[in-house]
């Protein structure tokens, strides 16, 4: 492998000026610039990045630990970190935890190893915060930490979240307004905090509506396709079905539509739909699904501005608690006429 001199000779400049335009730590003339990387692109030259994370003590990596990369919604919140990230001269690295609270430490232990600079964390569900978290909640030097999501409370961190509690409320009012007076909820792991405000914005559509909360309608699910099958057979099997749901994630709504398909019930003309979270493709299913849109993209974007700005030391002060807002996308699963376009 060649080394910092070697380049430093065959572009004939110092080993600094190298230093300099793979640090980018002072300005070099964009011609000795050019001779420099043509200099390393010759000799295969790569900077040692260990060597100047122990020189510097700063590593420009950051970690980003997500339960469920098979979701359609991470990827888009990964995408958006990493774009700020890029744009701030950080590399991202990324665990996929399975929501799994042993494999979440894993990840956090090993990203502290690797000397990460920051971490953009969606927590797994968890009654109370994890010890491997609340150790470092007192000390000041703790590499920042900024909560994508859902968060711990009683835990230090910045939180970047979607309007949870607001969409679910606009989502049940919407079915109200198309009629329905029985509206099932299929919630996500109430260990989180979105799900759990998710199922406050039902609960405060239907008490704003003079509507019971009843408890058979209220079906706790795990934000994946099969607990959504399962609660909405549960659901389904009721004396008084629900004539409308409220599904608190897109791949539950998927278990959703396989469940009514099997029992030959139709949507929305049997029961109608919205969901928590917009997919692309949600527009060409049959019914076409209405849906709470939260921005993931800009979710993961705004995660990675603030621990920039902490890493930096640009941002000062108490945590932050960002609420990005949601926009209900109404489609034909919740239309309140049976000559809706596309009933399955
Ligand atoms: O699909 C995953 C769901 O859980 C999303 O709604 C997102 O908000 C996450 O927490």
């Amino acid at each position: 492998m060649s080394s910092l001199k070697e380049v430093a000779a065959r572009a004939g400049v110092s080993t600094a000026t190298v230093s300099h335009v793979t640090n980018k730590s002072a300005y070099v003339s964009s011609t000795l610039r050019e001779r420099v990387l043509k200099a390393m692109r010759e000799l295969n030259y790569h900077p040692n990045a260990v060597a100047r994370t122990l020189k510097t003590k700063k590593s420009k990596t950051v970690g980003i630990i997500i339960p469920d990369i098979a979701n359609p919604f991470f990827p888009m919140v990964v995408r958006g970190a990493e774009d700020e990230l890029r744009h701030n001269g950080y590399t991202l690295i990324l665990g996929n935890s399975d929501g799994d609270l042993a494999k979440e430490e894993l990840y956090y232990n090993t990203f502290h190893s690797k000397r990460v600079d920051g971490m953009l964390l969606i927590v797994s569900p968890s009654s109370s915060p994890p010890e491997y978290l609340r150790r470092d909640k007192h000390k000041d030097d703790a590499t920042p930490i900024v909560y994508v999501d859902r968060f711990h409370r009683g835990l230090r961190g910045d939180v970047v979240m979607a309007d949870n509690a607001g969409g679910s409320y606009q989502a049940v009012c919407h079915l109200v307004d198309a009629g329905h007076r029985r509206i099932g909820i299929i919630t996500g792991p109430l260990e989180l905090t979105n799900a759990r405000l998710r199922l406050e914005g039902y609960k405060r559509a239907l008490r704003e509506h003079q509507l019971p909360i009843t408890d058979p309608l209220i079906r706790i699910g795990k934000f994946d396709v099969q607990s959504g099958y399962q609660e909405t057979k549960e659901l389904l099997k009721l004396a008084e079905p629900p004539t409308g749901v409220f599904i608190c994630n897109a791949l539950m709504s998927l278990g959703f539509l396989r469940a009514l398909k099997e029992t030959g019930v139709s949507c929305p003309r049997d029961v109608a739909l919205v969901t928590f979270d917009d997919m692309d493709w949600f527009d060409l299913f049959q019914p076409r699904i209405t849906a709470v849109s939260q921005p993931a993209y800009e979710l993961g974007a705004k995660a990675a501005e603030l621990l920039v700005g902490r890493i930096a030391g640009e941002l000062h002060g108490p945590p932050c608690h960002k609420i990005l807002p949601t926009k209900l996308v109404i489609r034909d699963s919740s239309s309140s006429t049976k000559e809706s376009s596309g009933q399955i």
